[in-house]
Protein backbone atom coordinates (compact mmCIF):
# COMPACT_ATOMS: atom_id res chain seq x y z
CA UNK A 1 0.00 0.00 0.00
CA UNK A 2 3.08 2.46 1.15
CA UNK A 3 4.24 1.69 -2.16
CA UNK A 4 1.63 2.51 -4.25
CA UNK A 5 0.96 5.56 -2.55
CA UNK A 6 4.58 6.28 -2.87
CA UNK A 7 4.33 5.63 -6.44
CA UNK A 8 1.15 8.12 -6.83
CA UNK A 9 3.05 10.81 -4.65
CA UNK A 10 5.80 10.40 -7.32
CA UNK A 11 3.88 10.76 -10.35
CA UNK A 12 2.20 14.03 -9.45
CA UNK A 13 5.70 15.47 -7.90
CA UNK A 14 7.08 14.78 -11.73
CA UNK A 15 4.09 15.42 -13.47
CA UNK A 16 2.67 18.84 -12.48
CA UNK A 17 5.92 20.63 -13.09
CA UNK A 18 6.00 18.84 -16.47
CA UNK A 19 2.31 20.35 -17.55
CA UNK A 20 3.05 23.73 -15.84
CA UNK A 21 6.24 24.27 -18.04
CA UNK A 22 4.94 23.08 -20.93
CA UNK A 23 1.54 25.87 -20.44
CA UNK A 24 4.83 28.22 -20.45
CA UNK A 25 5.98 27.26 -23.30
CA UNK A 26 3.02 27.26 -25.55
CA UNK A 27 2.06 30.92 -24.66
CA UNK A 28 -1.29 30.65 -23.83
CA UNK A 29 -0.64 33.25 -21.30
CA UNK A 30 -3.10 31.45 -18.66
CA UNK A 31 -1.04 32.50 -15.16
CA UNK A 32 -0.38 35.90 -13.82
CA UNK A 33 3.26 35.68 -14.62
CA UNK A 34 3.47 39.08 -12.30
CA UNK A 35 5.16 36.80 -9.53
CA UNK A 36 8.11 35.02 -11.70
CA UNK A 37 11.32 36.37 -11.22
CA UNK A 38 13.04 38.45 -14.72
CA UNK A 39 15.10 35.20 -15.67
CA UNK A 40 11.37 33.17 -15.84
CA UNK A 41 9.62 36.02 -18.03
CA UNK A 42 10.61 37.34 -21.36
CA UNK A 43 12.24 41.00 -21.09
CA UNK A 44 12.61 43.47 -24.00
CA UNK A 45 14.78 46.51 -23.58
CA UNK A 46 13.54 49.11 -25.22
CA UNK A 47 15.87 51.73 -24.96
CA UNK A 48 15.07 55.27 -26.99
CA UNK A 49 16.18 59.13 -26.50
CA UNK A 50 12.99 61.25 -26.61
CA UNK A 51 10.74 62.55 -24.06
CA UNK A 52 8.02 60.28 -22.79
CA UNK A 53 5.22 62.71 -23.60
CA UNK A 54 6.56 62.83 -27.51
CA UNK A 55 4.92 60.60 -29.95
CA UNK A 56 7.61 58.08 -29.94
CA UNK A 57 7.42 58.53 -26.05
CA UNK A 58 3.84 57.69 -25.75
CA UNK A 59 3.69 54.71 -28.06
CA UNK A 60 6.42 52.89 -26.33
CA UNK A 61 5.05 53.03 -23.35
CA UNK A 62 1.38 51.93 -24.67
CA UNK A 63 3.19 49.27 -26.96
CA UNK A 64 4.81 48.05 -23.43
CA UNK A 65 1.31 48.10 -21.32
CA UNK A 66 -0.53 46.35 -24.27
CA UNK A 67 2.06 43.19 -24.82
CA UNK A 68 2.32 43.09 -20.78
CA UNK A 69 -1.34 42.90 -20.55
CA UNK A 70 -2.30 39.97 -23.45
CA UNK A 71 0.54 37.79 -22.72
CA UNK A 72 -0.36 38.31 -18.96
CA UNK A 73 2.54 39.63 -17.85
CA UNK A 74 5.53 36.98 -19.38
CA UNK A 75 6.47 39.36 -21.77
CA UNK A 76 7.82 42.34 -20.18
CA UNK A 77 8.99 45.28 -22.22
CA UNK A 78 11.27 47.80 -19.92
CA UNK A 79 10.98 51.37 -21.87
CA UNK A 80 13.97 53.76 -21.03
CA UNK A 81 13.18 57.18 -22.76
CA UNK A 82 15.35 60.82 -22.84
CA UNK A 83 18.59 58.26 -23.75
CA UNK A 84 18.72 57.00 -20.03
CA UNK A 85 19.89 53.35 -20.40
CA UNK A 86 21.85 54.22 -23.99
CA UNK A 87 22.22 58.10 -25.70
CA UNK A 88 21.72 58.72 -29.27
CA UNK A 89 24.97 57.40 -30.68
CA UNK A 90 25.22 54.52 -28.50
CA UNK A 91 22.00 52.69 -28.69
CA UNK A 92 22.70 51.73 -32.23
CA UNK A 93 25.55 49.84 -31.06
CA UNK A 94 24.05 48.24 -27.80
CA UNK A 95 21.41 46.94 -30.10
CA UNK A 96 23.57 44.71 -32.26
CA UNK A 97 25.34 43.45 -29.06
CA UNK A 98 22.29 42.48 -27.84
CA UNK A 99 22.25 44.74 -24.59
CA UNK A 100 19.32 45.91 -25.55
CA UNK A 101 16.26 44.65 -28.07
CA UNK A 102 14.58 47.26 -29.27
CA UNK A 103 15.03 50.57 -30.68
CA UNK A 104 13.28 53.42 -32.60
CA UNK A 105 15.62 55.07 -34.29
CA UNK A 106 15.20 58.25 -36.62
CA UNK A 107 15.18 57.09 -39.86
CA UNK A 108 18.51 59.14 -40.76
CA UNK A 109 20.57 57.36 -38.47
CA UNK A 110 19.94 54.64 -40.17
CA UNK A 111 21.87 55.81 -43.66
CA UNK A 112 25.15 55.00 -42.11
CA UNK A 113 24.19 51.24 -42.73
CA UNK A 114 21.20 51.10 -45.57
CA UNK A 115 22.35 54.49 -47.56
CA UNK A 116 19.11 54.47 -49.97
CA UNK A 117 17.17 55.01 -47.14
CA UNK A 118 17.96 58.70 -47.43
CA UNK A 119 15.03 59.07 -49.78
CA UNK A 120 13.02 59.68 -46.63
CA UNK A 121 15.68 62.73 -45.83
CA UNK A 122 14.93 64.29 -49.30
CA UNK A 123 13.31 67.44 -48.80
CA UNK A 124 9.90 67.92 -49.72
CA UNK A 125 9.70 64.16 -50.59
CA UNK A 126 6.80 63.61 -48.69
CA UNK A 127 3.96 66.27 -48.57
CA UNK A 128 1.97 64.52 -46.11
CA UNK A 129 2.00 61.12 -43.10
CA UNK A 130 -0.31 59.10 -45.22
CA UNK A 131 2.10 59.32 -48.29
CA UNK A 132 5.36 58.40 -46.12
CA UNK A 133 2.93 55.69 -45.03
CA UNK A 134 1.68 54.46 -48.19
CA UNK A 135 5.59 54.42 -49.67
CA UNK A 136 6.77 52.52 -46.60
CA UNK A 137 4.11 49.54 -47.18
CA UNK A 138 4.82 50.00 -51.14
CA UNK A 139 6.99 47.00 -52.24
CA UNK A 140 10.30 49.80 -52.60
CA UNK A 141 10.22 50.33 -48.89
CA UNK A 142 9.91 46.60 -48.12
CA UNK A 143 13.20 46.12 -50.35
CA UNK A 144 14.77 48.96 -47.97
CA UNK A 145 13.70 47.67 -44.71
CA UNK A 146 15.03 44.04 -45.83
CA UNK A 147 18.46 45.71 -46.18
CA UNK A 148 18.35 46.19 -42.43
CA UNK A 149 18.26 42.40 -41.85
CA UNK A 150 21.79 42.45 -43.59
CA UNK A 151 22.60 44.18 -39.99
CA UNK A 152 21.10 42.05 -38.11
CA UNK A 153 17.99 44.60 -37.79
CA UNK A 154 14.77 43.71 -38.29
CA UNK A 155 11.91 46.38 -38.71
CA UNK A 156 8.26 45.53 -37.16
CA UNK A 157 7.05 48.84 -38.08
CA UNK A 158 7.06 52.77 -38.62
CA UNK A 159 5.96 55.44 -36.11
CA UNK A 160 5.99 59.15 -36.90
CA UNK A 161 7.49 62.03 -35.23
CA UNK A 162 6.41 64.71 -38.00
CA UNK A 163 7.53 66.71 -40.23
CA UNK A 164 10.35 68.96 -39.51
CA UNK A 165 10.51 72.58 -38.87
CA UNK A 166 13.55 75.21 -39.00
CA UNK A 167 14.34 77.10 -35.70
CA UNK A 168 17.48 79.71 -35.34
CA UNK A 169 18.43 82.48 -33.38
CA UNK A 170 19.75 85.20 -36.20
CA UNK A 171 17.10 85.65 -38.17
CA UNK A 172 13.86 84.96 -39.65
CA UNK A 173 13.77 82.21 -42.33
CA UNK A 174 11.28 83.26 -44.88
CA UNK A 175 13.30 82.76 -48.40
CA UNK A 176 15.94 80.00 -48.62
CA UNK A 177 18.24 82.32 -48.67
CA UNK A 178 17.99 83.18 -45.36
CA UNK A 179 19.62 80.49 -44.78
CA UNK A 180 22.75 81.50 -46.21
CA UNK A 181 25.73 81.45 -43.61
CA UNK A 182 23.82 79.80 -40.68
CA UNK A 183 25.11 77.00 -39.09
CA UNK A 184 22.64 73.74 -38.63
CA UNK A 185 22.47 71.15 -36.59
CA UNK A 186 21.64 68.00 -38.33
CA UNK A 187 21.10 64.19 -37.66
CA UNK A 188 24.19 61.97 -39.44
CA UNK A 189 23.04 61.59 -42.92
CA UNK A 190 24.83 63.09 -46.28
CA UNK A 191 21.26 64.05 -48.21
CA UNK A 192 20.44 66.28 -44.64
CA UNK A 193 24.06 68.12 -45.29
CA UNK A 194 23.58 68.23 -48.36
CA UNK A 195 20.20 70.11 -48.03
CA UNK A 196 21.73 72.75 -46.41
CA UNK A 197 25.08 72.72 -48.36
CA UNK A 198 22.83 74.03 -51.42
CA UNK A 199 21.46 76.72 -49.60
CA UNK A 200 25.17 78.04 -48.00
CA UNK A 201 24.36 77.07 -44.79
CA UNK A 202 27.15 74.79 -42.88
CA UNK A 203 24.81 71.96 -41.46
CA UNK A 204 27.05 70.61 -38.26
CA UNK A 205 26.00 67.04 -36.96
CA UNK A 206 25.74 66.45 -33.44
CA UNK A 207 23.29 63.72 -31.04
CA UNK A 208 20.21 64.69 -30.16
CA UNK A 209 20.93 65.10 -26.07
CA UNK A 210 23.89 67.38 -27.11
CA UNK A 211 21.48 69.70 -29.54
CA UNK A 212 20.16 71.89 -26.07
CA UNK A 213 24.19 72.20 -25.24
CA UNK A 214 24.95 72.94 -28.55
CA UNK A 215 22.53 75.77 -29.24
CA UNK A 216 23.33 77.27 -25.59
CA UNK A 217 26.79 77.67 -26.63
CA UNK A 218 25.97 78.65 -30.15
CA UNK A 219 28.38 76.59 -31.37
CA UNK A 220 25.09 75.96 -34.01
CA UNK A 221 22.89 78.81 -35.16
CA UNK A 222 20.24 76.84 -35.27
CA UNK A 223 18.34 73.22 -36.30
CA UNK A 224 15.40 71.11 -38.03
CA UNK A 225 13.19 69.00 -35.92
CA UNK A 226 9.72 68.04 -34.88
CA UNK A 227 7.73 70.67 -33.20
CA UNK A 228 6.82 67.94 -30.41
CA UNK A 229 10.94 67.43 -30.56
CA UNK A 230 11.46 71.13 -30.25
CA UNK A 231 8.89 71.78 -27.23
CA UNK A 232 9.95 68.72 -25.30
CA UNK A 233 13.69 69.08 -25.32
CA UNK A 234 13.38 73.05 -25.18
CA UNK A 235 15.36 73.91 -27.97
CA UNK A 236 12.91 76.74 -28.59
CA UNK A 237 13.78 78.67 -25.86
CA UNK A 238 17.11 78.89 -27.17
CA UNK A 239 15.73 80.32 -30.27
CA UNK A 240 14.37 83.83 -31.69
CA UNK A 241 12.66 82.28 -35.00
CA UNK A 242 10.66 79.19 -35.97
CA UNK A 243 9.71 78.83 -39.74
CA UNK A 244 6.72 76.03 -40.24
CA UNK A 245 8.43 74.75 -43.56
CA UNK A 246 7.01 70.97 -43.40
CA UNK A 247 10.67 70.49 -45.64
CA UNK A 248 11.07 67.24 -44.67
CA UNK A 249 9.78 63.96 -42.98
CA UNK A 250 11.23 62.71 -39.44
CA UNK A 251 10.08 59.24 -38.56
CA UNK A 252 11.30 55.60 -37.04
CA UNK A 253 11.97 52.04 -37.66
CA UNK A 254 11.08 49.88 -34.97
CA UNK A 255 13.71 47.66 -34.62
CA UNK A 256 14.71 44.58 -32.69
CA UNK A 257 18.02 42.83 -32.49
CA UNK A 258 17.65 40.15 -35.34
CA UNK A 259 18.87 37.51 -33.75
CA UNK A 260 16.59 38.21 -30.56
CA UNK A 261 13.48 37.99 -32.73
CA UNK A 262 14.63 35.06 -34.53
CA UNK A 263 14.71 33.37 -31.05
CA UNK A 264 11.22 33.91 -30.10
CA UNK A 265 8.45 31.69 -30.72
CA UNK A 266 5.78 31.73 -33.19
CA UNK A 267 2.83 32.80 -31.00
CA UNK A 268 5.45 35.69 -29.26
CA UNK A 269 6.40 36.94 -32.72
CA UNK A 270 2.38 37.07 -33.74
CA UNK A 271 1.40 38.79 -30.03
CA UNK A 272 4.21 41.04 -30.65
CA UNK A 273 3.23 42.04 -34.05
CA UNK A 274 -0.45 42.42 -33.54
CA UNK A 275 0.16 44.58 -30.80
CA UNK A 276 2.65 46.74 -32.58
CA UNK A 277 0.33 47.28 -36.03
CA UNK A 278 -2.66 48.42 -33.48
CA UNK A 279 -0.31 50.47 -31.43
CA UNK A 280 1.70 52.07 -35.21
CA UNK A 281 -2.14 52.89 -35.81
CA UNK A 282 -2.81 54.57 -32.63
CA UNK A 283 0.84 56.61 -32.67
CA UNK A 284 0.13 57.90 -36.33
CA UNK A 285 -3.09 59.61 -34.77
CA UNK A 286 -1.49 60.89 -32.19
CA UNK A 287 1.46 62.17 -33.75
CA UNK A 288 -0.94 64.47 -36.04
CA UNK A 289 -2.98 65.34 -32.71
CA UNK A 290 0.33 66.27 -30.65
CA UNK A 291 1.88 68.65 -33.33
CA UNK A 292 -1.01 70.32 -34.19
CA UNK A 293 -1.70 71.02 -30.29
CA UNK A 294 2.30 71.78 -29.97
CA UNK A 295 1.74 74.64 -32.81
CA UNK A 296 -1.65 76.06 -30.99
CA UNK A 297 0.91 76.07 -27.92
CA UNK A 298 3.57 77.96 -29.91
CA UNK A 299 1.06 80.26 -31.41
CA UNK A 300 -0.35 81.21 -27.85
CA UNK A 301 2.79 81.64 -26.09
CA UNK A 302 3.94 83.96 -28.24
CA UNK A 303 7.47 83.13 -26.93
CA UNK A 304 9.41 82.73 -30.75
CA UNK A 305 8.63 84.87 -33.59
CA UNK A 306 6.59 82.66 -35.77
CA UNK A 307 6.92 82.53 -40.07
CA UNK A 308 4.94 80.09 -42.09
CA UNK A 309 5.94 79.38 -45.61
CA UNK A 310 3.15 80.15 -48.28
CA UNK A 311 2.39 77.60 -51.19
CA UNK A 312 4.77 79.97 -53.17
CA UNK A 313 7.44 79.90 -51.20
CA UNK A 314 7.40 76.00 -51.00
CA UNK A 315 7.28 75.69 -54.83
CA UNK A 316 10.75 77.85 -54.97
CA UNK A 317 12.22 75.95 -51.86
CA UNK A 318 11.33 72.88 -53.94
CA UNK A 319 13.19 73.62 -56.87
CA UNK A 320 15.77 74.68 -55.08
CA UNK A 321 16.38 71.09 -53.59
CA UNK A 322 16.50 69.73 -57.29
CA UNK A 323 20.66 69.09 -57.07
CA UNK A 324 19.96 67.34 -53.58
CA UNK A 325 17.38 64.70 -55.59
CA UNK A 326 20.77 64.92 -58.46
CA UNK A 327 22.91 64.36 -55.50
CA UNK A 328 21.24 61.28 -54.28
CA UNK A 329 20.79 60.18 -57.80
CA UNK A 330 24.27 59.88 -58.40
CA UNK A 331 25.13 58.40 -55.49
CA UNK A 332 22.28 55.65 -54.83
CA UNK A 333 20.23 55.80 -58.33
CA UNK A 334 17.17 56.21 -59.19
CA UNK A 335 15.43 53.00 -57.53
CA UNK A 336 13.61 54.95 -55.00
CA UNK A 337 12.98 58.51 -56.08
CA UNK A 338 11.52 57.42 -58.97
CA UNK A 339 8.99 55.86 -56.71
CA UNK A 340 7.87 59.05 -54.81
CA UNK A 341 5.64 60.29 -57.34
CA UNK A 342 3.84 57.28 -57.54
CA UNK A 343 2.38 58.33 -53.75
CA UNK A 344 2.21 62.09 -53.98
CA UNK A 345 -1.73 62.87 -52.84
CA UNK A 346 -1.75 66.16 -53.65
CA UNK A 347 -1.16 65.68 -57.69
C1 LIG B 1 17.00 63.87 -33.57
O1 LIG B 1 18.14 63.40 -33.39
O2 LIG B 1 16.77 65.06 -33.75
C2 LIG B 1 15.82 62.92 -33.52
O3 LIG B 1 16.22 61.75 -34.15
C3 LIG B 1 15.42 62.58 -32.15
C4 LIG B 1 14.29 61.57 -32.20
O4 LIG B 1 14.54 60.39 -31.93
O5 LIG B 1 13.18 62.00 -32.50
Amino acid sequence: MKRVVGLIILFFLFTIPFVLLVSFQSHDYPYDYEQLSEDERLVIRFSHVVGEDTPKGMAARKFAELVKERSNGYIEVQVFSNGTLYKDGEEMNALSRGDIQMIAPAISKLTNYVPEISVYDLPFAFHSLDEVHEFTDSEAGEILTDQLKEHNLYAIGLWDSGFKQLSNRIRPIQHYDDLKNLTMRIMPSDILAKQFTVLGAFPKEYDFNAVYYELQKKSVDGQENTLTNITSKNFYSLQDYLTISNHGYLGYFVLFNLDFWNSLDNDVKQLLTDTFLEVQQWEWEITKKLNDETLQKIENCQCIELHYLSDEDINSWEEKFNPVYDFYIRKYGDQFIKELPKFRSDT
